[in-house]
C-alpha cells in the first residue's frame, strides 16, 4: 500500500472515525479496554499508521506527524472521558441498589454494672464533702492488712480458714482498711479519703455471700476530729443515698484498729422498715496512728495532736437493696438479662 501523503491524511481521519464511534459504544470497562489496546497499544492502529511515516519526505514528515499526534491525543482523550462516565454510571447503579428506608444496624450501648453505678454515687456524695479517692493492691503484706491495723497474730482474721494466702506469705486483702494504712504511711495529715475497692475472704460462696466483694473505706484525719463528724457524715451520706425517711443507727461493736467503734444500721420503709446491719466504723485507734509513725521514721501522725475516723462499708449487700436482687450471686455472674436492667 502506498503510503502517499494525501492518502494518509485520509486513512488518518477514517480512524479518528472509527476510533471515537467505537469508545462512544463502549458499554463496559472490558470493552473500553479492549478499544484502548485495539488503537493504541503497541500495534495498534494509530502506531501501525506512525509506522507509515518513514517512507514519507522531509518536508511532509512534521505535518504527519502532527495529524497523527493530534490523533492520539483525541483517541486517549476520548477513552479517558468514556472510562469516568462508565465509572460514574458503575457507582450509580451499585447505590441504586441500597434501600435507604431500611433500618440501620445498630450500636449497641452498654450498661454500667450495678456496683459501678453504686460506686460513682457513692464517689460523688463523698466528694461534696471534700473526700478524694485512694487505691492500694489488692494483694497485701500481712502488716498492711493486720500488723499496722492493730490485729495481733493470734486475731482469727489471721487464721488460714479466713484469708486466702499466697505462698510468698502474702495475701489477699481481707478488707479494703488496709488502704487506710497505705494513705497514711505516704501522706502526712490531713487524710480525707474514700476507698472502693474488692476484698477477698474464703466464705463459703451463697445468696449472701461472695468470696471477694467490694467495699468502700473512708478515713478522716486531721487535728480534732471528732466523732460528731464520724456521725454526721455516715448519716449524710445514707440519707443521700436512700433518701429521706432514711434512719441511722449506732452500735457499739468491737474493731482493733478503731475506738471506740461502732456497726451502723440502717432502717428504711421504702426497704421493708427493717434494720439492717450496713457498715463498720470507729475512731481512729491510738495504736494504728503509732504503727504508722514507725513505718514513716517521724511522729506527724501524734494522737496527742490528730484523731480520725474511720469507716467502711460493703457494696455489694448496698446494691443488692437499692435494686431489689435477692441473690448476691447475679452480681458476678454476667447474666446479660441481669445486667441490662440498670442503665445510668
Ligand atoms: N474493715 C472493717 C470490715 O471489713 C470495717 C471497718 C472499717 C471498721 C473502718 C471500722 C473502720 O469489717
Amino acid at each position: 500500500m502506498e503510503n502517499q501523503p494525501a492518502q494518509l491524511g485520509v486513512r488518518i481521519e477514517s480512524l479518528r472515525i472509527e476510533a471515537l464511534s467505537a469508545i462512544a459504544e463502549a458499554s463496559d470497562s472490558g470493552g473500553l479496554k479492549e478499544s484502548r489496546v485495539r488503537f493504541l497499544g503497541k500495534t495498534g492502529s494509530v502506531s501501525l499508521l506512525s509506522e507509515g511515516m518513514r517512507t514519507l519526505s522531509k518536508e511532509e514528515r512534521p505535518v504527519m506527524g502532527k495529524l497523527l499526534n493530534d490523533l492520539r491525543e483525541a483517541v486517549t482523550a476520548a477513552l479517558d472521558a468514556k472510562e469516568s462516565t462508565l465509572t460514574a454510571e458503575a457507582d450509580a447503579a451499585a447505590l441504586a441498589t441500597i434501600d435507604t428506608s431500611l433500618p440501620g444496624t445498630g450500636a449497641e450501648a452498654g450498661s454500667l454494672h450495678p456496683l459501678s453505678l453504686l460506686v460513682d454515687r457513692a464517689v460523688q456524695i463523698f466528694r461534696r464533702l471534700g473526700f478524694a479517692i485512694a487505691d492500694g493492691p489488692d494483694i497485701e503484706t500481712e502488716w498492711h492488712c493486720f500488723d499496722a491495723l492493730n490485729t495481733p497474730a493470734d486475731h482469727p482474721a489471721r487464721n488460714e480458714q479466713d484469708t486466702f494466702y499466697l505462698p510468698d506469705g502474702r495475701l489477699l486483702r481481707t478488707h479494703t482498711s488496709s488502704i487506710q494504712v497505705r494513705t497514711m504511711v505516704a501522706n502526712p495529715p490531713p487524710i480525707r479519703i474514700i476507698a472502693p475497692g474488692s476484698a477477698y475472704r474464703r466464705d463459703e460462696v451463697d445468696a449472701t455471700h461472695l468470696a471477694q466483694f467490694t467495699q468502700m473505706e473512708g478515713l478522716y484525719v486531721a487535728p480534732g476530729v471528732s466523732l460528731a463528724d464520724l456521725k454526721g457524715t455516715i448519716e449524710f451520706f445514707f440519707l443521700e443515698l436512700f433518701g429521706p425517711g432514711t434512719e441511722i443507727r449506732f452500735r457499739p461493736h468491737f474493731f482493733p484498729f478503731t475506738e471506740p467503734s461502732y456497726e451502723i444500721d440502717l432502717r428504711t420503709e421504702a426497704l421493708d422498715g427493717k434494720w439492717m446491719e450496713l457498715a463498720g466504723c470507729g475512731m481512729v485507734d491510738p495504736a494504728v496512728f503509732e504503727e504508722v509513725n514507725a513505718k514513716r521514721g517521724d511522729s506527724v501522725y501524734d494522737p496527742e495532736k490528730v484523731s480520725g475516723f474511720a469507716f467502711g462499708f460493703g457494696l455489694d449487700r448496698l446494691a443488692m437493696n437499692l435494686t431489689g436482687v435477692s441473690d448476691i450471686r447475679m452480681l458476678t455472674e454476667n447474666d446479660l438479662r441481669f445486667l441490662s436492667r440498670f442503665t445510668a
